[in-house]
C-alpha cells in the first residue's frame, strides 16, 4: 500500500478510535468537563498519527488479522499528543498544529473567568501562567494514563501483551530521558553523538516502540522484529533532523514556532556544526542564540551562519544516510510487497516533509 492511500484509509479510523477513547471520559464537575475538552480538541485537531499508522502497518505485514492492533495504536497516539502537551511547556511555545497549543488554551480559560491580579510567586510571576502550566502538566499525565488503558484493552495473549506494556513503559521513561537531556544541551557544548543519542531518545523510542509493538501482536519472528525495529531508530533520527531544519524554513508547516530552537538555544545538529566551523567574525553573528527576545534579524543571521558554514548540508546529508541505512534494513525484511512499499515511502517522507 502507498503511504497516501494508507493515509487516507487508516487516518479516519484512527481518528474515529480516538473520538470514541475519549469520548467514555466524563465528570460531573464542569472544570474537568472543560479540562477534558480541551484535551479532546487538542488530539482531534490534526496531527499526521505517523506512530499509529506505523504499528498498524508492522503489524499487517507480519500477518495480524484486522482490528487487533488499534487499542495499542491508539495508546501510541495518546501518549505522543502527552508527549507534546509537556514539550510545548518545555519549549515555551504557543501554537502547534497551526492552534494555540493547550497551556495557551488554558491559559485562555483562566483569563475568561478570572481578572489577573498582582501575583509574586516563587516559580512564575502571573497568575495565569501558574494555573496554566500546572493543568496542562496534568493533562499530559492524564493522557499517560490513558495510553496506558488503551493499550491494556488490547485482545491478545497474556505475553505479547506483557511485552507491549514494558515497551510502552520504558518509552515513557526514555522519552522523557531524551527531553531532559535536552534541557541539558541548552547549555553545554555537545557532539554530533550525544546530539544523535538524545534524539534518538526523546523522538526515536517511540518510533520503534510502534513497530515493535505491531511486530509482537502480529507475531514476528525475533529476526523480523530486530531488522524492523532498527529501521524505525533510524528513520526516526532522520525524522527529527527534519524537524529540526522545518524550524528554520519559513515555507514549513512549522513556519508559526519559526526560529523557536535558536531562540532556546537548542543545540540541533547544525548548531553544533556551525558553532565548530564558524570564525570569530561569524561568532558575532550568534547573538540570537539562545535569546528569548531574540528578533526577527538576529534570527535570519544566526541562519545565515548555519548556512555558510554548511552546517545545514551537512545537517541534511546525515538525515539521507539515515534514511539509507533504514531502507538497507528494510531490503532484508520478509514481508509482503505492498507493506514494504509502504515503509519504502514512508523512510523517504521522513526528509521530504513539510509538515
Ligand atoms: C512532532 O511529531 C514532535 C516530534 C517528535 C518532532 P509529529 O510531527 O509526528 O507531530 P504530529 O502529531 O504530526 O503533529
Ligand atoms: C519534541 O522535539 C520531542 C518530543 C515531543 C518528545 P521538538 O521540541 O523538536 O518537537 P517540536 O518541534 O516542538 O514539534
Ligand atoms: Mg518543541
Ligand atoms: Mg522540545
Ligand atoms: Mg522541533
Amino acid at each position: 500500500m502507498h503511504l497516501i492511500e494508507a493515509q487516507r484509509h487508516y487516518q479516519p479510523l484512527i481518528n474515529n478510535g480516538l473520538e470514541s477513547f475519549l469520548g467514555k471520559q466524563r465528570f460531573l464537575e464542569p472544570f474537568l468537563q472543560d479540562t477534558y475538552g480541551i484535551i479532546k480538541k487538542y488530539i482531534e485537531n490534526g496531527g499526521k498519527r505517523l506512530r499509529p499508522l506505523l504499528a498498524i502497518q508492522a503489524y499487517d505485514a507480519f500477518g495480524g488479522q484486522s482490528g487487533g492492533i488499534f487499542p495499542a495504536a491508539i495508546a501510541l497516539e495518546l501518549l505522543h499528543n502527552s508527549t507534546l502537551i509537556h514539550d510545548d511547556i518545555i519549549d515555551e511555545d504557543e501554537r502547534r498544529r497551526g492552534k494555540p497549543t493547550t497551556h495557551a488554551q488554558l491559559r485562555e480559560m483562566f483569563r475568561k473567568d478570572n481578572k489577573e491580579v498582582q501575583y509574586d510567586g516563587t516559580i512564575f510571576s502571573r497568575r495565569s501562567s501558574r494555573f496554566c502550566v500546572a493543568t496542562a502538566i496534568c493533562a499530559g499525565n492524564i493522557l499517560y494514563a490513558l495510553s496506558l488503558r488503551s493499550l491494556s484493552e488490547t485482545d491478545t495473549d497474556d505475553s505479547s501483551l506483557q511485552r507491549c506494556q514494558s515497551i510502552l513503559t520504558d518509552a515513557i521513561q526514555i522519552v522523557n530521558n531524551g527531553q531532559l537531556l535536552d534541557l541539558a544541551y541548552e547549555t553545554s557544548d555537545i557532539t554530533e553523538n550525544e546530539y544523535l543519542g538524545m534524539i534518538e531518545k526523546k523522538t526515536g523510542n517511540l518510533f520503534k516502540a510502534s513497530v515493535e509493538m505491531g511486530a509482537i501482536l502480529g507475531q514476528a519472528s525475533p529476526s523480523q522484529f530486530t531488522l524492523i525495529s532498527r529501521y524505525a531508530k533510524r528513520l526516526a533520527l532522520a525524522f527529527q533532523i527534519r524537524d529540526d531544519l522545518m524550524d528554520i524554513d519559513p515555507q514549513s508547516k512549522k513556519a508559526n514556532t519559526f526560529g523557536s530552537d535558536i531562540r532556546r538555544g537548542k543545540l540541533t545538529l547544525m548548531a553544533i556544526v556551525a558553532q565548530e566551523r564558524c570564525d570569530s567574525s561569524q561568532k558575532a553573528l550568534l547573538s540570537g542564540f539562545g535569546n528569548p527576545q531574540a528578533s526577527p534579524e538576529q534570527i535570519e543571521q544566526v541562519i545565515r551562519v548555519f548556512q555558510d558554514t554548511k552546517a545545514i548540508d551537512y545537517t541534511r546529508t546525515v538525515a539521507q544516510t539515515n534514511v539509507e541505512s533504514a531502507l538497507d534494513d528494510l531490503k532484508h525484511l520478509d514481508i509482503p510487497r505492498q507493506n514494504k512499499e509502504f515503509f519504502e515511502e514512508f523512510a523517504g517522507f521522513m526528509i521530504q516533509r513539510d509538515c
